[in-house]
C-alpha cells in the first residue's frame, strides 16, 4: 500500500483501490486492455496477446512501474486534491447545517430566507459589483435591511461554533442557513456550495428592488442581476413564509401562488385587504407573471424546482470564491 497527500493506494491484481480521507473507497478499472482508463497503462507491445495470461504477468511490474510514475509522481495540485478537497467540502458543508439548526426554529425561518435576499440581491450584473458575500453585516442600518439584525445575530452565533472547527465565511452562512429555513418549513432541499468570500465593505446602496415597484420595474431591477421573468416569480414565492398574509408563516408551501390568484386584497372584508406587498400584487397584473402564477399556483413540485434552482442561482450571485473551493 503507497500513501500520499492522504489517499492510500492498494493495488490489487486487476483493481486499484483509493482509500479517500474519509473512508470512502474508490475503484478504479486498470486492466491491461488498450481501452484502460489510461491508455499508457497498457504499454507492452502490441505483438503479446492479451489473452495470453503469461503477458500479464510478465509485463506486471512494468504495469505496476508505470501506474507508479503515472499515479504517484507529482501532479498538478489541482488534480492531485480534487477527490480530497470534494470530501473535505462535504464535511464542512454537514459542520455548518448542524450547527445553523442548533440556532434555527420555524419562527426565525422567515427572517433569515429574507437575508438571504438583502445579501445576495444587491448583485448588479454589468459592474459586477454587490452580491452574496457577507456584506449584509456593514448594512443593518439600512432602512430597507430593518428587522434583519436579529436574524443575522443567530447566523453569527452559529458562525462562532463553525469556526472554531473550520472557518466559513458569512456569505456561506447565509446562503446555507436560507436552504436550511426552507427545508425545516417544509420545502425543497436545496443543495448549497460552500466557498465564497467576504466583503470587507458594504455593497453599493439602492440596488434591492423597492417594494413599490410594478411588473416591469421589478422584471428589470431582476434582469440586471441575471434572473428571467419566472425565477422572479419563482423567488417571490418565498414570501409564503412570514406575516403578509399567503397562508401558514411558517409553511414554505405554493399558497402564495394561490392566494394572489385570488386578490384578496380586492375585498374589503377585515384583514384579506392587508394580504401581500404593493410588489407581490403587481405580479398578476402582468401576462408574463400571471403565467407563471398560475403554473406554480396548479403544481406545487414545480414551484419547488424552479424555487431550488433559482435559490441556488441567487446564492451564487456576484460570488467571490475560494481558490480551493
Ligand atoms: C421581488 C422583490 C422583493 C421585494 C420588493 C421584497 C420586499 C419585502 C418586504 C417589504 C418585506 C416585508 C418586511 C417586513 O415585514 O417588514 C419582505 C418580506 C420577506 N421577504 Fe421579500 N422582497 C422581494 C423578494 C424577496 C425574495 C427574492 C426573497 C427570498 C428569496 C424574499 C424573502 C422575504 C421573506 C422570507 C420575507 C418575510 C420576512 C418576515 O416575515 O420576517 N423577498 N420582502
Amino acid at each position: 500500500m503507497s500513501s500520499i497527500t492522504g489517499f492510500n493506494f492498494n493495488l490489487s491484481f486487476r483493481h486499484l483501490y483509493i482509500q479517500f480521507p474519509a473512508q470512502s473507497r474508490r475503484k478504479i478499472e486498470y486492466g491491461c486492455t488498450c481501452t484502460a482508463v489510461r491508455p499508457v497503462l497498457c504499454s507492452t507491445s502490441s505483438s503479446v496477446s492479451h489473452s495470453d495470461e503469461n503477458h500479464v504477468s510478465t509485463s506486471y511490474s512494468r504495469r505496476l512501474m508505470t501506474f507508479m510514475i503515472t499515479f504517484l509522481l507529482p501532479l498538478p495540485k489541482s488534480i492531485q486534491l480534487s477527490g480530497a478537497d470534494a470530501y473535505a467540502a462535504a464535511d464542512d458543508l454537514v459542520l455548518v447545517q448542524e450547527e445553523i439548526r442548533k440556532v434555527l426554529s420555524k419562527s426565525k425561518a422567515a427572517g433569515v430566507l429574507r437575508l438571504v435576499f438583502h445579501d445576495a440581491g444587491t448583485y448588479e450584473m454589468d459592474d459586477d459589483s454587490g452580491g452574496m458575500n457577507g456584506s449584509i453585516s456593514f448594512e443593518l442600518d439600512r432602512p430597507e435591511n430593518k428587522g434583519l439584525k436579529k436574524s443575522l445575530k443567530i447566523l453569527v452565533e452559529a458562525k462562532k461554533m463553525v469556526d472554531e472547527k473550520q472557518p466559513v465565511s458569512m456569505a456561506d452562512m447565509i446562503a446555507v442557513a436560507g436552504a436550511e429555513a426552507v427545508s425545516l418549513c417544509g420545502g425543497p432541499k436545496i443543495p448549497v456550495r460552500l466557498g465564497r468570500l467576504d466583503s470587507m465593505v458594504p455593497d453599493p446602496e439602492g440596488k434591492l428592488p423597492e417594494e413599490t415597484l410594478d411588473a416591469s420595474g421589478l422584471k428589470q431591477s431582476f434582469q440586471r442581476k441575471g434572473f428571467s421573468t419566472q425565477e422572479l416569480v419563482a423567488l417571490s414565492g418565498a414570501h409564503t413564509l412570514g406575516s403578509k398574509g399567503f397562508g401558514n408563516p411558517v409553511i414554505f408551501n405554493n399558497a402564495y401562488y394561490k392566494v394572489l390568484l385570488e386578490k384578496p386584497w380586492l375585498s374589503s372584508a377585515g384583514m384579506t385587504s392587508m394580504v401581500g406587498l404593493p410588489s407581490d400584487r403587481a405580479l398578476v397584473d402582468d401576462d408574463e407573471c400571471l403565467r407563471w402564477i398560475s403554473k406554480y399556483a396548479d403544481d406545487q413540485d414545480l414551484f419547488f424546482e424552479d424555487f431550488k434552482n433559482a435559490y441556488i442561482k441567487l446564492v451564487n450571485s456576484g460570488a467571490k470564491w475560494r481558490r480551493d473551493s
